[in-house]
């Protein structure tokens, strides 16, 4: 008898793989994937690793990321891998990276922040530490933790 079940290998798409165990649903959330959703999708949580221990996976068949797409992944999972494929072959392989400026990708906390207040100011943001992960506004110069960072995505 089989005892394990491998997820499958996709024919074109994206793979964004050693995502904290536990933070797929919410990297679903970043790219917007609920059931509207067309595209076929698997995902793996808290499945075993070696590196990681646990670690979640998702499969994304023809879709691409958006750099910013990446910029929010990189906040939740700062270790995630990502892999273009193309007809079954790995194309493009890279770490994501914490950019250290983030302008318009996260929301600020701070609910007076012009960014909030006036529609054409767009947030922006400096990394002051990569771990634990904490961002600070340009404008209001308020920090934002990992916490309150994935409760604005
Ligand atoms: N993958 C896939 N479909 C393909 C090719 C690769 O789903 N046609 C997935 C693999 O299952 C893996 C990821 O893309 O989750 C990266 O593939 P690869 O670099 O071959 O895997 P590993 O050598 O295990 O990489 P790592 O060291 O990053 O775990
Ligand atoms: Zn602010």
């Amino acid at each position: 008898m089989e005892r394990t079940l491998k997820i499958s290998k996709i024919k074109d798409g994206t793979v964004i793989d050693h995502i904290p165990a536990g933070k797929a649903l919410k990297v679903m959330t970043i790219l917007k994937m609920d059931d509207r959703t067309t595209n076929s999708v698997s995902i793996g949580i808290r499945v075993p690793s070696g590196k990681m221990g646990q670690k979640d996976v998702i499969k994304i068949e023809n879709r691409d990321l958006e750099k910013f797409e990446v910029d929010k992944i990189s906040l939740i999972a700062p270790e995630a891998s990502i892999s273009i494929v193309k007809d079954y072959e790995i194309t493009e392989k890279f770490s994501v990276e914490l950019p250290t400026r983030l302008i318009g990708t996260v929301k600020c906390h701070n609910t007076e922040c012009i960014t909030n207040l006036k529609e054409p100011v767009s947030s922006d943001f400096l990394l002051i530490s990569k771990k634990p992960i904490v961002i600070r506004c340009n404008f209001c110069e308020r920090n934002m933790n990992e916490k309150e960072i994935i409760s604005s995505l």
